[in-house]
């Protein structure tokens, strides 16, 4: 895909993916992206979230579904802590700019919130630790597969601070405000199969059949028609916030898109 000035990114990209410790691979329709500091459980920094945004600003248009997996024992353990005591990439932002602090969180949250977009699945391989940071990353995923040695965690409580990368609201979107109150307010571990009871969890398979149950999905769900797809997953993301009349209205527009685009391809 080309940047505003018309050259291609990817060398830069590249670069920059290296420096935050992330993987991008995309093979036609599928993408992969890796968190790739295994010696460090993952833990991310402030570039981490910068170069996830600039992989979703510079997803390939082909691209159908994109698997977010963690390299070494775990996903995720979460935001680096030597960033707490200056030994990360940059420090946290400082003085009173209000405007300024909102958008230098919006600036890492997009790092997470194009995994959303309705043209793309996206599907969290979870395994290990999925702590903070990293359980929101999970979060921000259209669907997690999670391998039973899975650990989920929000800790930024027990830190002193809230989970502020997108995560609270598909949390309580999927377990409800009390539960999601009781698990952040604790900072517990929720298991693998407390994590699918829950809803957490699409799927729990065994840890040395994560990745196969992961292709399977992928091909699964590359086998539908890729404009239903978009238009499903419009549909499903606008399902909570509309009222029946205006989900019915949404349904009908969708619908009547689809049933076009099929016609015009039937005529050739
Ligand atoms: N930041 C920096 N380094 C980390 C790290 C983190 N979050 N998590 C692990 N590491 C490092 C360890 O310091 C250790 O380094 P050394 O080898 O140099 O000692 C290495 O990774 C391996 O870690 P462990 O030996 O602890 O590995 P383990 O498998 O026994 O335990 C773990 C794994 C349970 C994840 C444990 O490391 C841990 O509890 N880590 C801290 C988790 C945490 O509190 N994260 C913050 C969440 S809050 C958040 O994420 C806030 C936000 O986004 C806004």
């Amino acid at each position: 895909m080309a940047d505003s000035t018309g050259g291609d990114p990817r060398p830069d990209l590249a670069t920059e993916l290296d420096a935050a410790g992330v993987r991008f691979e995309a093979h036609g329709a599928v993408a992969t992206v890796t968190l790739n500091r295994p010696e460090r459980r993952n833990a991310m920094t402030f570039r981490t979230w910068r170069a996830l945004a600039r992989i979703g600003d510079s997803l390939p248009a082909d691209v159908r579904v994109v698997v977010l997996r963690g390299e070494g024992p775990s996903f995720s353990a979460g935001i680096d802590l030597s960033m707490f005591s200056g030994g990360g990439d940059e420090g946290f932002p400082d003085g009173e700019d209000q405007q300024a602090g909102d958008a230098f969180i919006a600036g890492l949250q997009a790092g997470y919130t194009w995994l959303r977009r309705p043209e793309i699945v996206s599907i969290a391989a979870v395994h290990g630790h999925a702590i903070g940071g990293g359980f929101q990353l999970a979060l921000a995923c259209d669907i997690r597969v999670a391998a039973d040695d899975t650990k989920f965690c929000m800790k930024e409580p027990a830190l002193g601070l809230v989970p502020d990368l997108t995560g609270t609201k598909p949390l309580v979107e999927i377990v409800g405000v009390n539960r999601a109150l009781e698990l952040c307010l604790t900072a517990r571990t929720v298991l693998a199969d407390e994590a699918a009871r829950l809803g957490l969890a699409e799927y729990v398979v065994p840890r040395d059949e994560l990745d196969t149950t992961v292709t399977d999905l992928t091909t699964a769900l590359l086998a539908v028609n890729p404009g239903a797809a978009v238009a499903t997953k419009r549909l499903l993301l606008e399902a909570p916030d509309n009222s029946l009349e205006e989900q019915c209205a949404a349904e009908g527009r969708e619908q009547l898109g689809r049933l076009r685009e099929l016609s015009a391809a039937l005529k050739g």
